[in-house]
């Protein structure tokens, strides 16, 4: 599976169960690069959709423990081996943190754009550039939006790092 994520300086990614920022060129990026595939999600993180919708155009496959959960248009899943069952390999894992943390092992590519700043968070992605297991196939040059600077970095999973 692949990944993708907005992280800041620190890695973090959000703050009272929303994004830490939206930048629109990104969300255009996002949105072209998922559609068409399936992207899993955590309960929480469909929540901070409009309307608390899923997303369209995709396979909406979300993870909730809550047997009461059934939103329209999604796939709901109680644990993560009947959504491993199930989601395909081009499949992206979209967030939250808890279900980056739980399939960060399963995923060979991540997306991730990287905000520099610091924002207040409360919710983390681990830091790829730390990890042993992941390097940087491709960075682009610095972008803006406002004042921010960001920049799009693909981590892919080094041969013959098997997974799990
Ligand atoms: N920066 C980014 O790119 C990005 C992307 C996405 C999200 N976010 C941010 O991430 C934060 C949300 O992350 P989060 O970790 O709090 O929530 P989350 O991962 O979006 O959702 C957590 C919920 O998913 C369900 N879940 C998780 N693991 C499960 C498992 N193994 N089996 C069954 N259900 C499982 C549970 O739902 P139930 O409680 O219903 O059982 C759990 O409460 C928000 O701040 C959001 O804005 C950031």
């Amino acid at each position: 599976m692949n990944l993708i994520v907005a992280v800041d300086r620190n890695w973090a990614i959000g703050q009272n169960g929303d994004q830490l920022v939206y930048i629109p060129e990104d969300l255009k990026r996002f949105k072209a690069l998922t559609l068409g595939h399936p992207v899993v999600l955590g309960r929480k993180t469909l929540a901070t959709f409009p309307g608390g919708r899923p997303l369209k155009g995709r396979r909406n496959l979300i993870l909730s423990r809550d047997p009461a959960f059934a939103p329209e248009g999604a796939e709901v899943f109680r644990d993560l081996d009947a959504l491993l069952a199930a989601a395909p390999e081009d499949a992206f894992v979209i967030g939250g943190g808890s279900v980056y943390r739980a399939l960060l092992a399963r995923c060979d590519t991540a997306y991730v754009t990287q905000i520099d700043a610091a924002f207040p968070a409360d919710c983390w992605f681990p830091n790829l550039d730390q990890a042993a297991d992941w390097l940087v196939a491709e960075r682009s040059a610095p972008l803006s939006h406002e004042d921010l600077t960001f920049r799009y970095t693909t981590y892919l999973r080094k041969i013959g790092q098997d997974r799990p």
